[in-house]
């Protein structure tokens, strides 16, 4: 195995970008979206299938955060989820994430069968490898079951290691999430809309027309989308209600056969594995080591723990890619999309999908757009019915304290802790420069200092070794080794 894969993901790394409109002034539009990943995307279709004028702005480039990076599994058999969810809120609730998910699924699937987009059918599988999670895998056969899916327990599995227990539920997907993104770019210019890469909103006044400001100027738009990932207007209060939860994957050369099965295991860490199939060959796809963002140091562990596991289960594949990716877990379970403050539906989020937002993410789309048309299915209407989840007493505590003492061990630790002025290659450390934390690091040769707050809500900064970045652990922004914002709600590069 080789010990240098590239550091992109598997669907990112390939021949042609999916590429950019040029900006332009713009006159007032009937939708402004914001973010091309797969909610952004989705949302954008749909509306310019409805004959709606839209045009997507993005911060980096399409797929760049969470979409272009992850596993593409598009399933209603979510690891251990429904049965979180079931034990989390009303029957009606779960009912309703079960049709939602389910609605996401079907459009998704449509929309790739029309545009000729690969994916491939398998049996989505949850399992267990060790006797302590066993009682989850049959949680989640219970709940499955009695919320209509088809599942069935598994007694063995074609994986070469023992499992415990596992349950499958068969005729479900898996994409490469770049080809989705690549064909819902098309449809919308094909309706007339743009997707500008390179535009980074900062503010939003809502109001009619609405008005965002960004890095390149204002734009106007009779509604917006706000499909960020984490929605970066503080007024919606996402920040009390979302974590931040970042994992590891890694693709290999494989000579094996395809794969019968989309495997997740309940153990700790979870592993996931899948197959992938491009002109260049079949590759192996394996995932796991999910921690809170900014936690889960040094990150270069993470990667190294999977690729040992790889090669102990696997040992003729080859390490080609690795990666890293974050999605945001909504402390009522549940996803979050429509008006970001309850009576204001001029601006409107899509957010909180727990690392399943192929079926998420499109359900939010779905419920989006038929807001603007008057038409919300059933299941829409009872999820955004639901109260605020910040409303929730043990949400509230469970959420909102875990960031508080995050908050202050970030600037106690920058307090006590001594470091070189200089830290080796591909170290960063965070020093106390009179009051202010400075974040140092050296990367390519080059030592860079900066401020170590950040820019959302003043939490401090940790190095993520693995992909040279600092992390923010309150709500999981990231910055490069000069400051500049990668993700998540801040929209300002860490200070000087
Ligand atoms: C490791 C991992 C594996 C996963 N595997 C699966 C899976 O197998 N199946 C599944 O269903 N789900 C999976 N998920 C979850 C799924 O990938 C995400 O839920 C989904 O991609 C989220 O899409 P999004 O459009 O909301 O976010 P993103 O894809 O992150 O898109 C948001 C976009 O908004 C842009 N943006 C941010 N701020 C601004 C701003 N201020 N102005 C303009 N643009 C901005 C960003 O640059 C980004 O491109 C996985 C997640 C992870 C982390
Ligand atoms: S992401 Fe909110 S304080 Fe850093």
């Amino acid at each position: 195995m080789t010990s240098q894969p590239m550091r992109r993901s598997l669907w990112l790394d390939r021949p042609a970008p999916v590429g950019t409109d040029e900006w332009r002034s713009l006159d007032p539009v009937d939708v402004l979206v914001l973010g091309a990943g797969l909610s952004g995307l989705a949302t954008a279709a749909m509306l310019a299938e409805q004959g709606r004028s839209v045009v997507v702005l993005e911060a980096r480039s399409v797929g760049a955060v969470t979409t272009g990076n992850t596993t593409g599994k598009v399933s209603l058999l979510q690891g251990s989820r429904l049965s979180e969810i079931r034990d989390a809120v009303s029957r009606e609730l779960a009912e309703a994430y079960v049709a939602a998910n389910r609605a996401g699924q079907d459009w998704l699937l449509r929309h790739l069968t029309d545009n000729g987009v690969p994916f491939q059918e398998r049996t989505a599988v949850t399992y267990a490898a060790t006797d302590a999670g066993a009682p989850t895998v049959e949680a989640e056969l219970d709940a499955a079951s009695s919320l209509g899916l088809g599942v069935s327990a598994r007694r063995t599995l074609e994986l070469p290691f023992p499992i415990t227990a596992a349950v499958g539920l068969p005729g479900q997907y898996q994409v490469d999430g770049l080809d989705v993104l690549d064909s819902l770019v098309r449809t919308v210019r094909r309706h007339g809309g743009l997707v500008i890469e390179g535009v980074r909103a900062t503010s939003i006044e809502s109001g009619n027309p609405c008005v965002v400001s960004t890095n390149r100027g204002e734009v106007s738009g009779d509604r917006v989308v706000v499909a960020t990932g984490f929605p970066f207007p503080k007024r919606g209060g996402h920040f009390t209600t979302l974590e931040p939860r970042r994992s590891y994957a890694l693709a290999f050369r494989w000579p094996g056969r395809a794969l019968e099965g989309m495997y997740l295991s309940v153990d700790e860490p979870s592993r996931t594995v899948r197959d992938a199939h491009r002109a260049d060959g079949s590759y192996l796809v394996v995932g796991g080591n999910d921690h809170r963002v900014g936690k889960g140091t040094p990150t270069s562990a993470q990667v190294d723990d999977l690729l040992s596991w790889t090669g102990t289960a696997f040992p003729d594949a080859v390490a080609t890619h690795r990666w890293s990716a974050q999605d945001y877990r909504s402390t009522d379970e549940l996803p979050h999309f429509g008006p970001i403050t309850t009576g204001d539906d001029r601006v409107l989020v899509a957010t909180g999908y727990a690392k399943w937002g192929f079926t998420n993410g499109t359900a939010a789309a779905i419920a989006i757009s038929a807001r603007l048309a008057d038409a919300r299915p059933d299941w829409a209407e009872t999820l955004e019915a639901r109260p605020p989840a910040f409303t929730k007493v043990g949400s509230t505590l469970g959420a909102g304290a875990k960031v508080a003492a995050d908050l202050a061990r970030g600037w106690v630790r920058a307090e006590l802790r001594q470091g070189p002025a200089d830290p080796p290659e591909g170290h960063g450390v965070v020093l106390r420069d009179g009051i202010t934390p400075v974040a140092v690091c050296t990367v390519g040769g080059v030592t860079r200092r900066r401020s170590a707050v950040c820019t959302h809500l003043g939490g401090i900064v940790s190095w993520n070794d693995a992909e040279t970045s600092w992390d923010c652990p309150l709500h999981g922004s990231r910055f490069d080794p000069d400051g500049g914002v990668l993700e998540g709600p801040a929209v300002r590069p860490l200070g000087d």
